[in-house]
């Protein structure tokens, strides 16, 4: 393999700075035209949530439900303190291979599942439930959400179209836990927002890099003020190369989630397999975004790294892009400094992600930007959108 082909290769994962201006401009022009009922590819959700200002004390269960994982827990929140107690977290796969609840499994089997863990975290007691569910749906109110389609290659039958607070519901009546009671169900990019606005008022997105990639922001030409979950991952307004192409044909949902197919751990070890294959390098086959932190780390320029540095830097100008969009549309109250607080296994476990979506934010929305990492913010978040139903501003 020459070093030359190496570079061609990673040459076609290059933005120019005026691409990225364009593909900011392309976001605020997709928000308008939701905004104005046209035809987008975001979605602008809403969440029936605003950033809270202040909140009751107490004990709320928390359940995360992303696209690798479960997680559900104890919080308790006292005095503008939170802390996290009884964390039970369980893979939907299991990689030895006892199971797989992503797909081939009925509704009923996989929210079973799901109550199961709720059940083991909660213990005993039971309490306010505030549910993450870290997919694109449709709320009529904070306690009731359809499903509008599985994303990150989840394909469980049945689900699409149905409330999915009634069937945890359902599923914690059917092992006798009416104890237990789901109060809202959020996005991930939502808590990670109220997590990260609980302790830093001048938090403005939440925004989520991990499976899968979306951002939220209080969009303030909305009334009620409120919330709004963009579904980003599918913005399609983006150059695409070879790469792009081959990954999106062969992906569950072709055409769709195309933002996401190119920032999200899910698709990003693909799409570095798929250009180190053109170079004559062949990677194993469950090789994936998990190998990247060490060769990011390690200053090397073999040819693998310059791959794997080309589809994280590019993976981080769009979300930087992107972001720089919902920054410029919100409103900090006092003259803050904006700040957005990021979750999810691609912010905080590449920081050369983190680095560079930090550099160019603020280039892209030309004012000043801080960018943290709200750790666990999307678990965090559904115990205060629970406190949030007891009592909000
Ligand atoms: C989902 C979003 C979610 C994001 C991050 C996407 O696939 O559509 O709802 O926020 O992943 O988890």
């Amino acid at each position: 393999m020459k070093n030359e082909d190496v570079k061609e290769t990673a040459q076609a994962f290059r933005l120019t700075r005026t691409e990225l201006f364009a593909i900011r401009d392309g976001v605020t022009a997709a928000v308008e035209a939701r905004l104005a009922g046209r035809a987008s590819s975001l979605g602008l959700y809403p969440s029936f949530l605003r950033r809270p200002k202040q909140l009751a004390d107490g004990e709320y269960l928390a359940l995360d439900f992303g696209g690798s994982n479960i997680r559900a827990a104890r919080i308790g929140l006292t005095g503008g303190r939170l802390r996290i107690g009884s964390l039970v977290k369980r893979p939907l796969v299991d990689f030895a291979g006892r199971y797989d609840y992503r797909q081939g499994v009925t509704t009923e089997a996989l929210f079973s599942f799901v109550a199961g863990v709720v059940c083991e975290a909660a213990g005993e007691k039971g309490g306010l439930l505030g549910h993450t569910f870290s997919f694109p749906v449709r709320q009529t109110g904070r306690n009731s959400a359809q499903l509008l389609q599985w994303t990150k290659e989840i394909s469980v039958c049945g689900v699409k179209g149905q409330d999915v607070q009634a069937l945890l519901r359902n599923a914690l009546q059917a092992i006798g836990r009416n104890d237990i009671k789901p109060t809202v169900l959020l996005n991930d990019t939502t808590a990670t927002l109220l997590s990260g606005a609980y302790h830093t008022p001048q938090t403005i997105v939440g925004t989520i890099c991990g499976t899968g990639h979306n951002s939220c922001y209080e969009e303030p030409t909305v009334q009620p003020t409120m919330i709004l979950n963009s579904e980003s991952g599918n913005f399609d307004g983006l150059p695409s190369n070879r790469f792009d192409q081959a990954l999106d044909q062969t992906s569950h949902f072709p055409g769709c989630q195309r933002l996401e197919k190119m920032t999200a751990g899910h698709y990003l070890g693909d799409l570095v397999k798929l250009a180190a294959r053109e170079t004559g390098l062949t990677l194993p086959d469950n090789w994936s975004a998990a190998a990247f932190a060490p060769i990011l780390t390690e200053a090397t320029d073999m040819p693998l790294a310059q791959l794997v540095r080309a589809v994280v830097a590019r993976a981080a100008q769009l979300a930087a892009a992107e972001l720089a969009a919902f920054v410029r549309r919100s409103i900090v109250e006092g003259g803050m400094v904006p700040a957005v607080a990021a979750d999810g296994s691609v912010f905080a476990g590449l920081p050369f992600f983190f680095q560079q979506v930090a550099k160019w934010l603020p280039i892209l929305a030309e004012q000043p930007v801080s960018l943290y990492l709200e750790p666990d913010g999307s678990i965090k978040g559904a115990a205060i959108a629970a406190a949030c139903t007891r009592w909000c501003r």
